[in-house]
């Protein structure tokens, strides 16, 4: 039995009110294991960014549960009942930039993620988690340490989300469009970091991206979000293959390699298709 590690039921968030109601996020439900990647995909405006920001317990739900395991209903936790649950979770964003203090360097970045945990490794054992985590991402410890944020690259930045990530060791990372303002060539690499995450730590991944072609590249199963609702919902192979709404067919014609069946296995102009399975 694969361990369920988030259960969203009934999430509804609506904004603003009168004639001006805008519902982002409508009755939204579905699981995550442990170890599973979950690509959602859909327009901009279609409500990803909501859905993460209230998994993320950014914004309050107007309805509906989100359950992580041990923990029960994260939306009815507050203050320091939150501690474990901001433990086990970590958000990517579009614009890594805006995660990060301005006035810290990725040192002082790292070392203060690191005052999350309950028993943080200290001295050299730190300076030695630190510089792992980085190598595993592709920097170069004596280059970036002592850089400020403004400094790195838009590559680097999240390149050093994901060293984050591998130093606290998260059970769920939320990514959101988190390649989207890369080029092409730093996109397949944010991915496969993400991927390597997944496999080598087993940290399940809501990856919402809306690019289809990024979701069947990285993900297990997919969720296709049409203005604030859940549309399609499955494994991604079997919702690809037989797309129901159509919102997904639509969304597949526009990605000529899939919409004609079969992705094909040559590297095509954006990034070479890999498929990332969990156990592989
Ligand atoms: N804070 C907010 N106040 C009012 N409307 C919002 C707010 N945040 C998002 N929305 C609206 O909710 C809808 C979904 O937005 P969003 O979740 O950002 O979509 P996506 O990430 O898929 O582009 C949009 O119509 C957006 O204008
Ligand atoms: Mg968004």
């Amino acid at each position: 039995m694969t361990e369920t590690l988030l259960e969203v039921e009934g999430l509804t968030r609506r904004f603003g009110s009168g004639r001006n109601v805008v519902t982002a996020v409508k009755d939204v439900s579905f699981t995550l294991a442990r170890g599973e990647i979950l690509a959602v995909v859909g327009e901009s405006g279609s409500g990803k960014s909501t859905l993460a920001r209230l998994i993320l317990r950014l914004l309050p739900p107007t309805a509906g549960s989100i359950r992580f395991a041990g923990l029960g209903d994260i939306t009815r936790l507050q203050g320091h009942k939150l501690r474990p649950f901001w433990q086990h979770v970590q958000a990517i964003f579009q614009d890594p930039f805006a995660t990060f203090n301005q006035f810290f360097t990725v040192r002082r970045f790292l070392e203060r993620s690191l005052g999350i945990l309950d028993n943080p490794p200290e001295g050299r054992e730190r300076e030695e988690a630190i510089s792992a985590a980085l190598r595993a991402v592709g920097l170069e410890p004596s280059d970036v340490l002592m850089k400020w944020p403004h400094q790195l690259s838009g590559g680097q930045r999240q390149r050093l989300m994901i060293a984050r990530a591998l130093l606290l060791r998260p059970k769920l990372v939320i990514a959101d469009e988190p390649t989207s303002m890369l080029d092409a060539s730093l996109r397949v690499t944010v991915l496969n970091l993400l991927a390597d995450l997944r496999r080598e730590h087993e940290v399940s991944i809501l990856f919402i991206t809306h690019d289809l072609g990024q979701a069947f590249y990285l993900a297990d199963r997919l969720l296709v979000m049409y203005r604030g609702e859940v549309v399609e919902h499955g494994p991604i192979e079997a919702v690809l293959s037989a797309p129901q709404h159509p919102y997904t067919q639509r969304l597949l014609a526009d990605v000529p390699r899939l919409g004609s069946g079969r992705p094909k296995m040559t590297s095509p102009d954006r990034w070479a298709p890999r498929r990332v399975p969990a156990g592989e």
